[in-house]
């Protein structure tokens, strides 16, 4: 599905989340950048926005790698990067969060924005994440979720699961991956629940923020051995 909507991802993302999205990455930055990581995994990197946003907070001498299974999303990625020039700065891997391509405790920080609800098996997908962390490393995941107000909760299913698909349709031709994705984030479990399979998939020190009244969630986590 990715592949299908890859050449219009990042317009209709900006549409959608009203470039509301960027505060959210930077936020999900700051965390990752507080670790002084040396190495960054960046899981289900898509086009690349949060990984390019990584390069330009961190210092030259981190080591940045992301990883999407998408080719046609990497491909948008590798012309943004070349653009910018950061080439020599990320690697970029095409994999399958459920099975990474890397030895145990590779990185300092691993970071995911809006990759989890995605996966098939959201378990495997964290349990890989922690794996390949180093111990006393750090995980940071963004994630979009349904806001907690009544009435914003009422607005935003009217946005999210009537207009949206009607524009992602216009956009892409592709109605049935914008019927996919609010749906994706409805049936995401909920902060306290997604708190629970963290802390059953080893995670430690679990924080979780509602970013924007809970339209985004931001949590972190540790890995200790
Ligand atoms: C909503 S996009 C988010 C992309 C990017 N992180 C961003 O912030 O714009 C979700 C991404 O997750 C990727 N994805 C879904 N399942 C995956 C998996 N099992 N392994 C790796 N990437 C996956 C998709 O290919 C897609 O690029």
């Amino acid at each position: 599905m990715f592949d299908d909507i890859a050449p219009r991802y990042d317009a209709f993302n900006h549409l959608a989340s009203m470039n509301i999205d960027r505060r959210w990455r930077r936020r999900a930055i700051r965390e990752v950048a507080a670790v002084k990581p040396e190495a960054v995994l960046d899981v289900a990197c898509g086009t690349g926005d949060s990984t390019i946003a990584l390069t330009r907070a961190l210092p030259e001498r981190c080591r940045i790698t992301g990883v999407d299974i998408s080719p046609r999303m990497l491909k948008v990625m590798e012309g943004k990067v070349a653009s910018e020039g950061l080439g020599n700065r990320i690697s970029i891997v095409t994999g399958d969060a459920e099975n990474l391509d890397f030895p145990d405790g590779s990185f300092d920080a691993v970071t995911c924005a809006f990759g989890v609800r995605n996966f098939e098996n959201l378990e495997k997908g964290i349990r890989e994440m922690m794996r390949v962390l180093k111990p006393g490393g750090k995980l940071v995941i963004l994630e979009l979720s349904m806001p907690s107000g009544k009435l914003l909760r009422k607005l935003y299913e009217v946005y999210f699961l009537h207009i949206l698909p009607r524009v992602g349709k216009r956009l892409s031709g592709n109605e049935s991956a914008f019927r996919y994705l609010p749906a994706s984030v409805v049936n995401f479990p909920g902060k306290e629940k997604f708190t629970a399979i963290l802390q059953d998939c080893g995670c430690t020190s679990v924080t979780h923020r509602a970013l924007s009244f809970g339209l985004a969630r931001l949590y972190t986590a540790s890995y200790s051995l």
